[in-house]
């Protein structure tokens, strides 16, 4: 599971809305960093000061216009300057990389949801990741109206522009990811979204000590 040319380890999270992946990111982010780990704990779409204003277009309501390719390329310009600024220099300094959220969203999101084609996605994934990949992706796999009324639950105000879309959208979502875990069982865990966060955060933290241990042992 070593990346090649990069000494650091790489975690991504991925799931549909409400499944509980930022609770569990920034969860495992802590327990690692007191371990003393060099940790960093990062987002998609956001994670640097380009991608953190794109991150404002591309959850603005009054965008609803805008075109799915525009959408795409948006969040794969995010992708580009986060991999470039943050996840390469981080992982070549040995560092933990946490991303809550990277290229598997848009595979998802843009591939599935939006019907572009997971191929597609996954070439232009790519271009905007220069080839950086996840040693391992937690997907928090969650029927879409569980994650959908937490959300509501949580009375986090208004829905933004993609929480609010159809509840079948959310759907092919999460079909497409269980179908990315399908075929890279070695790097995706899936997780069931419905545990309480305590549990999850175990089953999170056996597998990174697994990670870990087979890193000191390579
Ligand atoms: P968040 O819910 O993790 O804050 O992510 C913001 C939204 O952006 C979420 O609705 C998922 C969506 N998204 C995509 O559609 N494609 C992507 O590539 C990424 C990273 C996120």
């Amino acid at each position: 599971m070593a990346l090649e040319g990069h000494r650091g380890v790489f975690i991504t999270f991925e799931g549909v809305e409400g499944s509980g992946k930022s609770t569990q990111a920034s969860r495992l982010a802590e327990a690692l960093a007191e371990r003393g780990h060099d940790v960093t704990l990062t987002r998609e779409p956001g994670g640097t000061p380009l991608g953190e204003r794109l991150r404002q277009i591309l959850l603005d309501l009054g965008e609803r216009g805008m075109t799915q390719e525009a959408e795409l390329f948006l969040y794969l310009a995010s992708r580009s300057e986060h991999v470039a600024s943050v996840v390469e220099p981080a992982l070549s300094r040995g560092g933990v990389v946490i991303a809550d959220r990277f290229g598997d969203a848009s595979v998802a999101y843009q591939g599935g949801g939006r019907s572009l084609g997971a191929a597609l996605v996954e070439r232009l994934n790519e271009v905007a990741t220069r080839r950086v990949k996840p040693d391992v992706t937690f997907l928090l796999d969650l029927d879409p109206g569980t994650g959908l009324s937490r959300l509501s639950r949580r009375g986090s105000g208004e829905k933004d522009r993609i929480e609010s879309e159809e509840v079948a959208f959310h759907e092919r979502v999460r079909d497409t990811y269980l179908r990315s875990a399908e075929r890279e069982p070695e790097r995706f865990v899936v997780l069931d979204g419905a545990l309480d966060a305590d549990s999850l955060a175990r089953l999170v933290m056996a597998e990174i000590d697994k990670l870990l241990e087979s890193r000191r042992k390579g």
